[in-house]
């Protein structure tokens, strides 16, 4: 297996419609961010000369989180270009749960989708990885990406004493830093390759904002370092061995906003010299959604039993993936389920400041005419 394939093997989200359900604060992320899309379509101002219109959601996992705004976004696209054919692409690695995409998309669940209220759309799906090129050259009009640029296209070495690369110092945080970058620009470069001149992209990226804070981590218990902190209480009991434990990384750079407006802001970065440009940059934090019922309920046992299971739909694979393969399939599960158990028992016994509150960067990007 190539170390790519390795590292796309443990960064997938838990299927079965599991994500979407679990992860209603990124659901909040993107819709809530829907007017600066509305924006960028004004701007872009799209020609009605009977063109296929071409959309993507790259990195849409379920396509659950994504589907409002991408109903409002097309309907707003078709009142304004209603000669265009619509195409809307969804994208992901190739492990994702590419039929869940399709059932959410086409009704089949109790999803509200947009797909019967807009003629003449097509939808499609490729499981191209977005540090490649997705479409011909030239062809695709809005790129979005939400919450998903932050996972690196391969490990650039390990954290021997975390499991996240905001945890670890020196050479260690170094290399995924850089990683980091090389991938940000390879993703830049590619999608400069696939828009439409005047095309737009929406990026909504997690990351470290202005004051430090990022995914989990916004002054009360720090996420990251909760899961390091557990991890390693099952090496320390001899659950895990120590090898298992420097095994764990997250595949995932988070970058400051200096990083991702640096190759637009430097005239001789090879993204600035294939056309593309910020037209719009601006972090938030959106409140984790069962921190926010908590303070409502004040029921720590259930703030506990709903919480969990949002950090375990994306943080599994990691954990499960630096477990040993000689180990049989059960005991590793047995493991994974004893590992989130614990975190259930920590914050049900001592609630206050656990909130997986989400830290992105937003930005526009318009990819000017040669
Ligand atoms: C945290 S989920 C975000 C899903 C959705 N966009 C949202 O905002 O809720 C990240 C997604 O990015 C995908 N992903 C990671 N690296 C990718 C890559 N190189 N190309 C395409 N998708 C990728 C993962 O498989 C996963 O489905």
């Amino acid at each position: 297996m190539s170390k790519t394939a390795a590292t796309a093997g443990f960064m997938s989200m838990k299927g079965g419609g599991y994500y979407s359900k679990a992860t209603i604060g990124a659901k909040h992320t993107i819709d809530r961010a829907t007017h600066l899309i509305l924006d960028a379509i004004e701007r872009m101002d799209p020609a009605d000369d009977g063109s296929p219109f071409t959309m993507s959601d790259m990195g849409c996992a379920d396509g659950g989180t994504s589907v409002s705004m991408v109903g409002t976004v097309l309907k707003e696209v078709r009142r304004r270009v209603p000669s265009r054919p619509l195409q809307m692409v969804y994208t992901d690695l190739p492990r994702n749960d590419f039929s869940q995409v399709f059932q959410n998309i086409h009704g089949q669940t109790d999803i509200e989708t947009y797909i019967d209220e807009i003629d003449d759309l097509y939808v499609f799906a490729s499981a191209t990885s977005f540090h490649k090129p997705i479409f011909p050259a030239g062809t695709l009009n809005l790129g979005f990406s939400a919450t998903a640029s932050h996972y690196i296209s391969e490990k650039p070495g390990v954290i021997s004493d975390h499991v996240h690369m905001v945890g670890a110092s020196g050479a260690e945080r170094e290399a995924y830093v850089e990683q980091g970058r090389l991938d940000w620009e390879r993703m830049l470069l590619n999608r400069a390759r696939d828009l439409a001149p005047g095309g737009r992209l929406a990026l909504f990226n997690f990351g470290i904002d202005e004051e430090g804070r990022y995914l989990g981590s916004t002054g009360g218990a720090d996420m990251f370092d909760t899961f390091s902190r557990l991890w390693a209480d099952l090496r320390d009991q001899g659950v895990i061995t120590a090898e298992e434990f420097v095994n764990t990384n997250f595949p995932q750079s988070y970058r400051t906003v200096e990083q991702f407006t640096a190759p637009f802001r430097d005239t001789a970065n090879p993204v600035y010299q294939a056309g593309l440009r910020m037209e719009h940059v601006e972090t938030r934090v959106v409140a984790c959604p069962f921190a926010v019922d908590f303070k409502e309920h004040g029921d720590a046992a259930r703030f506990a039993h709903e919480y969990i299971p949002t950090l375990r739909s994306w943080s599994e694979a990691t954990f499960a993936s630096g477990l040993s393969t000689a180990r049989p399939v059960e005991e590793r599960q047995a493991i994974i389920d004893r590992f989130y158990d614990s975190y259930e028992a920590l914050v049900r016994g001592a609630p206050d400041g656990h909130a997986m509150d989400y830290v992105h960067c937003y930005l526009i990007i318009e990819k000017v005419a040669a």
